[in-house]
């Protein structure tokens, strides 16, 4: 059986993966599901959180890091604190740490309207107002591969929806009105190639 008493008292550590950004295809790619629940994907799951906390985000996918099997990490909960240390140089402190892990999900009851300044990991520095179902119900496996529900409502909700958009090969940006996503991409992909 694998050990996943690294959830409940998290310690940030791992390696850092590389995040692949807007227009890299890997990110248009449906992606397939998880079959075998093993310690490489556990392993797999240790470096996403640590390479998430560090960035810091909300959630980051497999299809992000270049792996398109449907699964992602999350954490909405925890604590960022900027510090100045003794010789003057600001630190950004992490604590109070709930990761999720959500494989295979299936979202269904979309119920509600919210709209969310999103950001993407793969996308940075745009953030923009996105329309989102307000709440949903998850079905999905854990590390296990026992099936897990869950009901979810405002910014779990929210990430839930985005998190599951990569794994369709969907970036938020698909979810703008059509002249908002072509002045944004232009935008990005010419500070891009600076
Ligand atoms: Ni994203």
């Amino acid at each position: 059986m694998c050990d996943l008493s690294f959830l409940k008292n998290y310690k940030l550590e791992g390696e850092l993966l590389e995040i692949y950004e807007f227009p890299d295809p890997i990110l248009k790619k449906v992606a397939k599901e998880v079959t075998v629940f093993d310690d490489d994907l556990i392993k797999t799951i240790k470096n996403m959180l640590y390479t998430m906390y560090n960035a810091p985000g909300l959630g980051l996918a497999a299809p992000q890091i270049g792996i398109s099997k449907r699964f992602f990490v999350m954490d909405i909960d925890y604590d960022r604190e900027k510090i100045t240390n003794a010789n003057g140089e600001e630190e950004t402190r992490l604590s109070a740490f709930n990761p999720r892990v959500f494989i295979n999900p299936k979202l269904s009851n979309h119920t509600g309207e919210i709209f969310y300044e999103e950001g993407c990991l793969s996308v940075p520095g745009i953030y923009e107002k996105v329309k989102r179902a307000q709440s949903i119900s998850v079905v999905y496996q854990d590390l296990q591969g026992k099936i897990q529900t869950l009901e979810a409502t405002d910014l779990l909700a929210i990430c839930i929806q985005h998190e599951t958009d990569h794994l369709d090969g969907i970036v938020f940006l698909e979810r703008l009105s059509l002249m908002k996503r072509k002045f944004i991409k232009k935008q990005f992909l010419k500070e891009r190639n600076k």
